[in-house]
């Protein structure tokens, strides 16, 4: 079957991207975007590119291309599933935060409401692509569902997950070290895998398309995100021991990645992995095998998350110790809030937990991003403590612990302490020198990505900490 029109369920940090690259790079069909949220849709079609409600490198050249030409973005999901010959579900499936599975399941409502929309709108045969994460045998549900109505429109199931990195979407997307494509192995099966090979076949080599069975491809990405995940954890608990042996993480990281059988990536130490999916993926792994009775799988998996969280408040608790024991009253200025450079991006940030330690330390925290505005920052906590339990004047409170700054000069201006969140490029080039001048002494700097020069700002006068070094 040749697809002539696409529609995507979601408009968020995989829908717009993916949608964008493939409305460009197949010009003859016709790519409609949707979502429930209004001002994410306008913000979309906003005529200034630099308003688009992702911030991504090269994004808005994409969509400046293929917007209005074939790509569409809309609030109208009826009109949109209904013209569709292919439907793809990306829409966000969080960490249940109630009932059963809480704080482990993913929370797969919005999936649902998904299906029982395209169900009850379609009118002739539809291929629907799982295009979120999702917990495996996933496709069986939607089949259930979307086969309910019995009205005879028949669908086909794919899954195709996306494994694109925030802060460098595009290039993943127009190179992808593979796209995985899971279906039925029925004739009908087999021809909807077809159908969407051929849309990634306009950009990509055959060999960069794999495809399985759906169950494969579903738990792939639970899979894959657990084995990077799991190798940051890694690195990070050989972090500590290197702090207190004086070996240095990054020569230990360099050292083992030039085993051809390790490999150089994604082995830097942090202050901790963030974003939308390490946690959340692994929660719902351990979810998976913990309900297929499977404890020490569980148990192993589990450890990759209580390792990240320690790395966390390990991180908060050395700006306290060095800070003489007390952070009460003191300006600590965060360089970063995002989870990641080059992105907008702050869900499960590391800069939100440690910021949270700090406060109830008494901290004062400043905080310069060069993509997170104000309002974000703080609703970040708000989410945090709201989910605490903590009361309304206890969260004012601790929200007027936290200053935002548009300019990162005022917000390390009489500083006592410099914590580097996130690894935006631009923070290797600030005039130290000055900053030093006009920072509280002795000055700190804690650095929670390894990125500044360590030996030139000790030579200035500051008092250095990174990750993993003695
Ligand atoms: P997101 O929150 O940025 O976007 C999801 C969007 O779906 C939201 O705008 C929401 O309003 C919309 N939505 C919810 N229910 C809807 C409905 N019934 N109809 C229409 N729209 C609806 O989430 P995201 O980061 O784009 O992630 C989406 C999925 O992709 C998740 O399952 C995630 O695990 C997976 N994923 C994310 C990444 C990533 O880097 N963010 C990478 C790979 C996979
Ligand atoms: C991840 C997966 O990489 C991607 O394939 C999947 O589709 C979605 O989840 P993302 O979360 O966007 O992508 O970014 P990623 O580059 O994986 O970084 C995740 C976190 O790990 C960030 O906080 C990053 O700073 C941290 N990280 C990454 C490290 O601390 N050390 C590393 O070596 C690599």
């Amino acid at each position: 079957m040749k697809i002539k029109n696409i529609c995507c369920l979601g408009a968020g940090y995989v829908g717009g991207p993916t949608m964008s690259v493939i409305a460009l790079k197949c010009p003859e069909i016709k790519v409609t975007v949707v979502d429930l949220n209004e001002s994410r849709i306008a913000a979309w079609n906003d005529e200034n590119l630099d308003n688009l409600p992702v911030y991504e490198p090269r994004l808005a050249e994409v969509v400046g291309e293929a917007r209005g030409r074939n790509l569409f973005f809309s609030t109208d999901v009826d009109n949109a599933i209904d013209a569709a010959d292919m439907i793809f579900i990306a829409v966000n499936t969080p960490t249940k935060t109630y009932g059963e599975g809480k704080g482990m399941a993913a929370d797969l409502k919005f999936v649902e409401l998904c299906a029982r929309q395209i169900a009850r709108i379609a009118k002739n045969d539809k291929i629907i692509v799982e295009k979120s994460t999702l917990p495996v045998r996933t496709a069986e549900t939607l089949q259930t569902i979307l086969d309910s109505t019995g009205n005879g429109v028949k669908f086909e199931v794919l899954s195709n997950p996306e494994f694109l990195a925030e802060g460098t979407a595009i290039e993943d997307l127009f190179n992808a070290d593979r796209v995985l494509i899971g279906g039925q192995q029925t004739p009908e099966g087999k021809e909807a895998i077809q159908s969407l090979v051929d849309i990634y076949a306009h950009w990509l080599k055959p060999e960069q398309i794999l495809t399985t069975n759906v169950w494969s491809s579903e738990l792939s990405k639970l899979t894959a995100n657990s084995f990077l995940a799991q190798r940051i954890s890694s690195i990070n608990a050989l972090s500590a021991l290197c702090e207190v042996t004086e070996a240095n993480v990054d020569e230990v990281a360099n050292a083992i990645g030039t085993d051809s059988r390790i490999g150089p990536k994604f082995l830097k130490a942090s202050v901790g992995f963030g974003g939308s999916c390490f946690q959340k993926d692994i929660l719902n792994l351990v979810y998976l095998c913990r309900f297929f009775n499977l404890p020490e799988v569980a148990d192993y998996w589990e450890q990759v998350i209580i390792l990240n969280d320690y790395q966390k408040y390990r991180f908060a608790k050395k700006i306290i110790s060095s800070l003489f024991n007390t952070v009460s009253d003191k300006k600590i200025t965060f360089l970063g809030w995002a989870f990641k450079k080059d992105t907008n991006d702050t869900r499960e940030s590391a800069a939100i937990y440690v910021a949270e330690h700090l406060i109830e330390d008494g901290a004062q925290i400043h905080v310069y991003d060069p993509k997170v505005p104000e309002a974000k920052i703080k609703a970040d906590m708000r989410y945090l403590w709201e989910l605490k339990g903590f009361t309304e004047q206890k969260i004012e409170a601790k929200l007027n612990q936290i200053y935002v700054y548009s300019d990162p000069k005022e917000a390390l201006d009489q500083a006592h302490a410099v914590a580097v969140l996130t690894e935006w490029d631009e923070f290797k080039t600030y005039d130290w020198e000055n900053i030093y001048i006009k920072m509280y002494k002795p000055a700190f700097v804690f650095d929670g990505r390894n990125i500044l020069d360590a030996e030139k700002l000790t030579n200035i006068g500051f008092r250095v900490k990174g990750i993993g070094k003695g």
